[in-house]
């Protein structure tokens, strides 16, 4: 038994299913024993058996500057020693809330709080507060945490790591006042909005999903998501956990069509650490407690150590050349994994947005979540292995996006895509 198998007999005794997220559990794809990592650097994970590995999971999204980046420790470390939790105001934050501001025109002003759930689940309150109403609008396949009100017909580790797509524990009243209608389908969210349109509080979107695998809006969808919405009175809540930040320094919606009211932020902002953030205008954020009656707190909201992290890692990424390499990066990695397939007779598809995609086992890219369920699940499985052997860490489950941090070399991508070579071509020969 090696210390990996060894720390999952532990972990399944201690922790339940043995792991603290679902999404990070081997099961789904056939195994039992995840690796346990020992340490990161740069775009690499070293496990507890000393095997290292590309890794191109990127926590499932938040690192974007790479392990352990210079800046981020340093600011860190700092802080460390100034102390990481004060449960008073700390200059960081506002640092942090104005930085945020500046780049993002919908968001005048901000709440820190410690996770996307938090996030997505506070925008909602506000909604429901701000129009009086209770409806929420949300997308079969997209995934927004882990509140209750959000999980109905999910994507991500929902879709694939057991809870199935919707959790059981979420009360009827509350599934009573959540309709997920299907992504790309304005004809579907115009029906909806003829027979309940005026009991709808909030329109909640990824407008570039990455959760059912990473799947992008066609073309006027987000404008049509948003003119229906406001049409109606209700709210357009823009959830840019992933793609904040990842794609452009800022949010992607707007440059895509969508007119946001509230926007919610996590993953990438944080550096690593446990950083999330919802805003909108000063209209609405005026309603928050203590100013407002809607209420939202947190012992962790907006602590020093976060913020130090989150702003370290928005210098690195207000460097002009950031977003430009990542694309570059991103796009030959995508195409060289779509090559390699392609080579082997494997059929595949691309979607990929920046330094983010996926690579479906289907033939054309899917248009909703119906669609990205219908792939070949057996090769995915079978590549996920052969990657892993090859020394790839890729995200356990077929809806999850391969990410490119600003940590891989070009010796990590050249390794990434001779490794998919491999393992396609390997895949061939058992089938
Ligand atoms: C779009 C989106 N929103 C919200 C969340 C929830 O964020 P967290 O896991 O930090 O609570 C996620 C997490 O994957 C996400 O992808």
């Amino acid at each position: 038994m090696n210390r990996s198998e060894a720390l999952w007999q532990r972990a399944q005794a201690a922790i339940a299913g043995g792991v603290n997220s679902p999404a990070r559990s081997f099961r789904p794809m056939g195994g039992d024993a995840p690796l346990f990592i020992k340490a990161a650097r740069g775009g690499r994970f070293e496990d507890v058996d000393g095997r290292t590995y590309v890794e191109f999971l990127a926590a499932f999204g938040p690192n974007i500057v790479g392990h352990g980046h210079p800046q981020v420790l340093e600011r860190v470390g700092r802080q460390l020693q100034d102390g990481t939790l004060f449960g008073a105001p700390c200059p960081g934050e506002v640092e942090f809330a104005e930085r945020l501001a500046a780049a993002i025109p919908a968001l005048e002003q901000v709440r820190l709080v410690s996770s996307g759930t938090e996030a997505v689940m506070s925008a909602i309150r506000l909604a429901r507060a701000a129009t009086g109403r209770d409806l929420i609008v949300k997308f079969d396949g997209n995934y927004h945490g882990h509140a209750d009100a959000v999980l109905v017909n999910t994507g991500s580790g929902a879709a694939t790591a057991g809870g199935g797509h919707d959790s059981e524990g979420v009360p009827g009243g509350v599934r009573q006042d959540v309709r997920s209608l299907p992504f790309n389908d304005l004809a579907a969210l115009e029906a909806l909005f003829a027979a309940e349109g005026s009991r709808v509080a909030a329109v909640l979107i990824e407008p570039i999903s990455g959760n059912m695998g990473v799947v992008g809006p066609l073309p006027g969808y987000l404008e049509g998501v948003s003119e229906i919405a406001h049409r109606h009175g209700a709210l357009v809540i823009d959830d840019e956990v992933i793609v904040g930040f990842r794609l452009r320094y800022g949010i992607i919606g707007p440059e895509l069509g969508l007119r946001p009211d509230l926007v919610c932020l996590g993953k990438a902002i944080g550096g690593g650490l446990a950083l999330g953030a919802y805003g909108g205008s000063r209209d609405l954020m005026r309603l928050v407690a203590p100013l407002g009656p809607m209420f939202q707190a947190g012992t962790l909201a907006g602590n020093p150590l976060s913020v130090a992290a989150g702003l370290a890692t928005l210098d690195i990424l207000a460097a002009e050349d950031v977003y430009p390499w990542l694309d570059a990066m991103g796009a030959r990695l995508a195409d060289g994994a779509r090559r390699a397939a392609a080579s082997a007779g494997v059929t595949t598809s691309l979607t990929r947005f920046g330094s983010m995609f996926t690579l479906f086992f289907r033939a054309a890219p899917p248009k909703n979540y119906l669609e990205a369920q219908d792939y070949d699940k057996e090769a995915f499985r079978r590549f996920f292995w052969a990657m892993l052997e090859e020394g790839i860490y890729l995200a356990p489950s077929p809806y999850e996006a391969w990410f490119v941090t600003l940590g891989h070399t070009d010796d990590d991508i050249a390794q990434g895509i001779a490794a998919a070579e491999r393992a396609f071509a390997r895949m061939q020969q058992i089938s």
